[in-house]
């Protein structure tokens, strides 16, 4: 099978019923904790507007909620279904993180791993645009990319098993770079989806960025953002995870 002959994207279209059972809600606890530590940290007690782009499922959102007032925005709608389903009180909004303008202004902006979504400087920069839109001088933002070029060694490779109520999902996840020269790694995705209907084999593939943390800092800065990395260890999945921050000049 050629890999340009494979659909790309169908994890957040037409496989997004597969979202909640490859990345259930409740692994995102250990992440929002860091999350919610910024938040609270820089906006200080109070209930504060915040807005999510590339939301997904909600999942990350879903332990941040009780907190805070809520809007969320991502360009697939059967994304936005799940999140719907569990973030009932957020206002849900189909649109392009790139290009969206909901004319107000909130006290943070958070990308989660969907600014991995984002292949080129030239989008990066127009997401900063977005959220340094929607935030007034000494807004927050928060973004968590997947990788960074600093000293990755590729290929990645995932494998797991996960269950839902009625699927069996089996994942071999690749990630590996065709062309060095630009800003993106390819990921392909093979499931293995058993149901009541017997088992199925799907395919898939993304094209996810890959920035160097010098043009995160270079991007984020000339969007109008003071610049601050801040890692944490997350003791259940054994890492370090990393969230840029920004707070607008
Ligand atoms: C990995 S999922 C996010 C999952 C989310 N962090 C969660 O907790 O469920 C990435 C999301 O980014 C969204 N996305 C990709 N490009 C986008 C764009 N240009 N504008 C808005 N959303 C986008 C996809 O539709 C997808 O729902």
């Amino acid at each position: 099978m050629d890999v340009s002959s494979i659909v790309p994207n169908r994890l957040f279209n037409d496989l997004a019923y597969l979202w909640p059972v490859m990345s259930p809600p409740q692994e995102y606890e250990e992440e929002a904790a860091c999350w919610r530590t910024l938040l609270s940290q820089s906006l200080g007690p109070g209930r504060h507007p915040i807005l999510e782009l590339g939301v997904g499922g909600g999942h990350n959102l879903s332990h941040l909620t009780d907190g805070f007032d809520a809007t969320a925005v991502d360009i697939s709608q059967q994304m936005l279904r799940h999140s719907m389903a569990l973030n009932p009180g957020v206002k849900h909004i189909v649109s392009d993180m790139r290009y969206v303008r909901l004319g107000r202004t909130f006290k943070a902006v958070l990308i989660h791993d969907a600014i991995s979504c984002m292949t080129t400087a030239r989008d990066l920069s127009s997401v900063f645009t977005t959220a340094a839109t929607h935030l007034k001088p000494g807004g927050l933002l928060l973004v968590s990319p997947d990788y960074f070029a600093d000293g990755i060694t590729l290929p990645l490779i995932e494998c797991r098993n996960c269950s839902g109520s009625d699927i069996d999902l089996t994942y071999l996840e690749y990630a590996y770079d065709p062309d060095p020269s630009d800003t993106m790694l390819d990921v392909i995705l093979t499931y293995l989806i058993r149901s009541s209907g017997g088992l199925q084999i799907e395919h898939d593939r993304f094209q996810v960025g890959l920035f160097a943390r010098s043009t995160w800092r270079k991007l984020m800065h000339s969007a109008g953002f003071e610049f601050s990395e801040r890692s944490f260890h997350l003791p259940v999945q054994d890492m370090t995870y990393t969230i840029l921050m920004g707070i607008l000049r």
